[in-house]
């Protein structure tokens, strides 16, 4: 008989009891549920007041479940999903009939993954059904990549925030649908395009909601701090603005210093981006925390998991 940790038996009793559990994945930490129960379902939606028509992502623990998930497999999602799953990428494919609409949004497609955590995959091999998981925030706010981060957001609401550790990637999965069987990015994200290229050659980019009308989250305000956020490649001239002002600086090098700042956060002293992307929302969590009147945060270069980067913090500035 295997060991399983007493937390993990908590978790999968809960979740068998129609009950919601936060969980941890190397992206984000996840407001997770059985996808057959309804209440469970319904019960994500109103603890994330999150509106009715943005689908949730389905979790499952092996390609070898993606069959009970979705009905069409096109030739590149199949390349894609052996290369990188476990991983932090979503696919978006033609759904079951079994999927409840209340996941999809009432959509034809579903989108799925299979998360890169020993904890979560421990999970999902122990349950017997797949677990839909949107990031554990209300509707518009930071996603969390500590346990924390989950617990500040929502203790009184759910039962039980599984413990493990610091999400590694922190930043969400990128999510890949399908036009014509070609693969069109939805959602940059931890995944970068030029990783995705390098396994089945160019890709279109449709992050912007203008652009893909079938991405019901891409909105332009997400990812939002509470305390104003700007977002500039110039940071000694945002400063100038501000001033006297109380200023937090979020800063990707140690090139930029001051004693006017009262709080910077430097996320990489060598343009890690990987260690910057890790992060990134914990800083964004606790300079909200500090009462400041303006968060300053600095492009990073435009390139790999920088192009991500670059994203949210123009969304959490919007
Ligand atoms: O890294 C992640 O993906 C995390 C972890 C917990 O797995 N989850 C996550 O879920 O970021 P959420 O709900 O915060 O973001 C899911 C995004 C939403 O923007 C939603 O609109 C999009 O996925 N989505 C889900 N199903 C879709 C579908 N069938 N078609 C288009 N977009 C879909
Ligand atoms: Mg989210």
């Amino acid at each position: 008989m295997s060991i399983i940790s007493k937390d993990i038996q908590k978790a999968i009793s809960l979740l068998t009891n129609e009950e919601l559990v936060a969980i941890p994945t190397e992206t984000v930490y996840g407001l997770a549920g059985n996808i057959f129960s309804e209440k469970a379902i319904k019960k994500i939606f109103e603890t994330k007041k999150r509106p009715s028509f943005n689908p949730l992502i389905v979790h499952i623990s092996s390609i070898n479940d993606l069959t009970k998930v979705v009905s069409y497999l096109p030739e590149k999602a199949k390349i894609l999903a052996q290369h990188f799953w476990p991983g932090s990428m979503t696919l978006v494919l033609p759904k079951k009939e079994t999927i409840p609409d209340l996941i999809t949004a009432g959509k034809s497609t579903v989108g799925v993954r299979v998360p890169n955590h020993p904890v979560a995959l421990e999970l999902l091999q122990k349950l017997s059904f797949p677990l839909a998981a949107p990031s554990a925030n209300p509707f518009n706010s930071i996603s969390p990549t500590k346990p924390e981060h989950v617990e500040n957001y929502f203790k009184n609401d759910i039962k039980m925030v599984l413990d493990g550790g610091n999400c590694l990637k922190g930043i969400e999965s990128t999510i890949i649908g399908f036009e014509n069987e070609e693969p069109v990015i939805y959602r940059l994200g931890s995944l970068t395009i030029e990783e995705i290229q390098d396994v089945v050659g160019d890709v279109i980019v449709k992050n912007e909601k203008e652009e893909n009308p079938d991405a019901p989250g891409m909105l332009k305000k997400h990812y939002s701090p509470k305390t104003k956020t700007v977002f500039t490649d110039n940071i000694s001239d945002e400063i100038k603005k501000y001033l006297p002002k109380k200023i937090g600086i979020l800063s990707f090098s140690d090139t930029f210093k001051t004693n006017d700042v009262v709080h910077e956060i430097i996320l990489t002293d060598n343009f890690d981006m990987n260690i910057a992307a890790s992060k990134l929302y914990s800083a964004l969590h606790e300079l909200d925390h500090l009462e400041l009147d303006v968060i300053i945060a600095e492009k990073v270069p435009n390139i790999g998991l920088g192009k991500s980067i670059n994203d949210r913090l123009k969304r959490a500035s919007s």
